[in-house]
């Protein structure tokens, strides 16, 4: 019988994603620190990123993004399992982002907590998805990236704060039994190198008095580790599966900085137009700029039913992993 060989897998059924209204560009930014266009667009490929209002918060955006995922895939929100929220920039210490969310969306039977993982917060999510859609605790998990580094940016220190975007994307995963060759999420690999951890940090937390709460990033360092790392995680990916380079349709990275992505994409051999680059219009959103350029991709049309994507981010920690997902 044929349904003996279908395989339990965790599928992607809705995709969502919510930006902030409000867009500032390289020259705006010049308007604020001593920067330029042309510095920024050579060394990181961005051109514009979107600013939160203060009603759009983590919780407020990564709302937004999971209805849209929601919706696209016909789930009631009353249907769902559980919400996953990777974010660096929550509301609040607690309640979670993701109760927030789960309140908002009026999801009465899903459990949700928060992931803090920073720009690889989503891999981090989807893995753990993954693992709890196959232990068969929960049939739909809503994976949901959502940050304000707005927030967070040291507006006096000209290397980092033009960096950054908020945003939020999201995926619904659904346990979906399927062929072999059919959907779904096929491997997550995930990495931390915790020696690393004063390169790339936020300088206080809520459980911290009377400090300061910016980010901080030592830019060559990351940027010496990343390509390789990020290398390494893909690869993992492609040797678990039996995979080449060849076999990926499209690479969705994190999209911190065009040098990164355009390292990684040589490095595999991938010509341009099978790798997705939103950061010239995102910036660098940390945990949410992997689901942004995923849907960005599919509502392009770039990304299609049946293609194999490999997702790849790295970021404080740091933390780095890969997910390798047939749509
Ligand atoms: N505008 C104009 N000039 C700037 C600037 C800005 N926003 N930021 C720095 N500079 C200047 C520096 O002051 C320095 O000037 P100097 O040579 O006169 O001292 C010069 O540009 C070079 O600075 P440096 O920090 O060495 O630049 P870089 O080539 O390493 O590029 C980054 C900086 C941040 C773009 C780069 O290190 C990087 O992309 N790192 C990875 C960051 C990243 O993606 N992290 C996220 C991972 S999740």
């Amino acid at each position: 019988m044929a349904e003996q060989f279908l395989l339990k897998r965790a599928v992607l059924t809705g995709i969502g994603a919510y930006l902030p209204e409000q867009i500032l560009t390289n020259e705006d930014m010049a308007k604020r620190v001593d920067t330029s266009d042309d510095w920024i667009v050579e060394r990181t490929g961005i051109r514009q990123r979107h600013f939160a209002a203060p009603h759009e918060t983590a919780a407020y955006m990564g709302a937004e993004a999971g209805r849209r995922a929601m919706e696209q895939a016909g789930l009631k929100p009353e249907a769902l399992g559980a919400i996953i929220v990777a974010t660096s920039t929550p509301d609040q210490a607690f309640p979670a982002t993701a109760v927030r969310i789960q309140a908002a969306l009026g999801a009465k039977k899903a459990f949700g907590f928060d992931l803090s993982a920073a720009c690889s917060g989503f891999i981090y999510g989807l893995s753990v998805a993954d693992a709890m859609l196959r232990a068969g605790q929960v049939r739909s998990v809503l994976i949901i990236g959502s940050e304000v580094y707005s927030r967070i940016l040291n507006f006096e220190d000209r290397t980092t704060c033009v960096l950054f975007g908020d945003g939020a994307g999201a995926v619904l995963l659904e346990t979906r039994e399927v062929e072999k060759a059919g959907p779904g999420l096929l491997s997550t690999h995930l990495y931390a190198d915790g020696t690393l951890g004063d390169i790339l940090y936020v300088d206080g937390a809520t459980g911290q008095k009377d400090k300061p709460c910016h980010l901080v990033m030592h830019g060559r360092e990351v940027f010496r580790h990343a390509v390789n790392l990020l290398a390494g995680a893909v690869n993992d990916a492609l040797a678990e599966n039996s995979l080449t380079p060849a076999d990926i349709d499209l690479l969705v990275p994190h999209q911190a900085n065009r040098r990164i992505i355009d390292g990684v994409g040589k490095k595999l051999g991938l010509p341009a137009e099978r790798v997705v680059v939103t950061v010239d219009k995102h910036a660098n959103t940390s945990a949410a700029s992997v689901p942004l350029a995923l849907a960005s991709a599919v509502a392009e049309g770039r990304a299609k039913p049946g293609q194999l994507l490999l997702l790849e981010a790295l970021g404080g920690g740091l933390t780095w992993g890969s997910a390798l997902l047939r749509l």
